[in-house]
């Protein structure tokens, strides 16, 4: 049986952080770090809204895909404060974070809400980026599986077992692992990749299961990103504290291939 390699997909998430002042210095100094010659990932930024459009201009011409951080389900109306894919799209930006353990943790988003959001994407020819991971508490409760199951049938069954899953991507980015400078080992984030892997063969398709890119979250940084990157579900990194600095960021993406 032959199978497509997955291309790496290194994200950083900036979360929020950085002015547009600073967005020509970083990618500047992000591709002098890169060095010559075609990277061996494909590269992204997920920024604020404020800076959607200026890094763009500046990424698009170098090859990186610039992404947002959040948007909302409904196409438009009365939802103050809220971004629309077609307001994403209108700014020329083709990719979002969905459900980053943040927006759950802090701004209450449900599974149901990552759900419609993730379906609403697919249809918009968004290329989702759909966050999960489970707390310490719940990891020292053996509920890993669980939570993270959870979190991962919401999003598939509101997409109706489709056979294939079109730009999808998820980022397993167990809450202990972020910010924390502790990360998961590449066992225990493999372990979880698998798993939800295996899930999403047993909802979609073999094949959609084999093309989907699972990147892991969690204080992955130069240091530790080419084991993490070497585990066999293993399909990328989504970055925050070290996506902040060229030189890491640069490291990390070189590490990819
Ligand atoms: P971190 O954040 O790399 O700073 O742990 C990852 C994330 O929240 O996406």
């Amino acid at each position: 049986m032959s199978m497509a390699p997955r291309t790496k997909l290194l994200a950083g998430n900036w979360k929020m952080n950085k002015l547009s002042s600073e967005l020509p210095g970083f990618f500047e100094a992000f591709a002098r770090e890169l060095g010559a010659g075609a990277p061996g990932a494909e590269i992204l930024f997920a920024v604020p809204y404020t800076l959607l459009a200026k890094a763009r201009e500046l990424a698009a011409p170098r090859g990186i895909e610039i992404a947002a951080q959040n948007v909302h389900s409904e196409p438009n109306g009365a939802f103050t404060g809220e971004v629309s894919f077609a307001m994403l799209k209108d700014v020329g930006i083709g990719a979002t974070l969905i459900g980053h353990s943040e927006r759950r943790q802090y701004f209450g988003e449900t599974d149901e809400a990552v759900a419609k959001k993730t379906k609403a994407a697919l249809a918009q020819g968004v290329k989702p980026i759909v966050c999960v991971g489970e707390t310490l508490a719940e990891r020292e409760a053996n509920l890993t599986g669980e939570v993270v199951g959870r979190q991962l049938d919401a999003v598939l069954k509101g997409l109706g077992n489709p056979k294939t899953l079109g730009n999808l991507v998820i980022a397993y980015e167990p809450v202990w692992a972020i910010g924390t400078g502790r990360s998961a080992t590449s066992a225990q984030a493999q372990d979880v990749h698998r798993f939800i892997r295996a899930r999403v063969v047993a909802h979609s398709s073999r094949e959609a299961a084999d093309s989907l890119r699972i990147l892991y979250g969690g204080s992955a940084n130069p240091a530790n990103i080419a084991e993490l990157l070497a585990q066999a579900d293993i399909d990328g990194a989504l970055v925050g504290g070290a996506s902040l600095k060229p030189a890491d960021f640069a490291a990390m993406v070189r590490a990819a291939g």
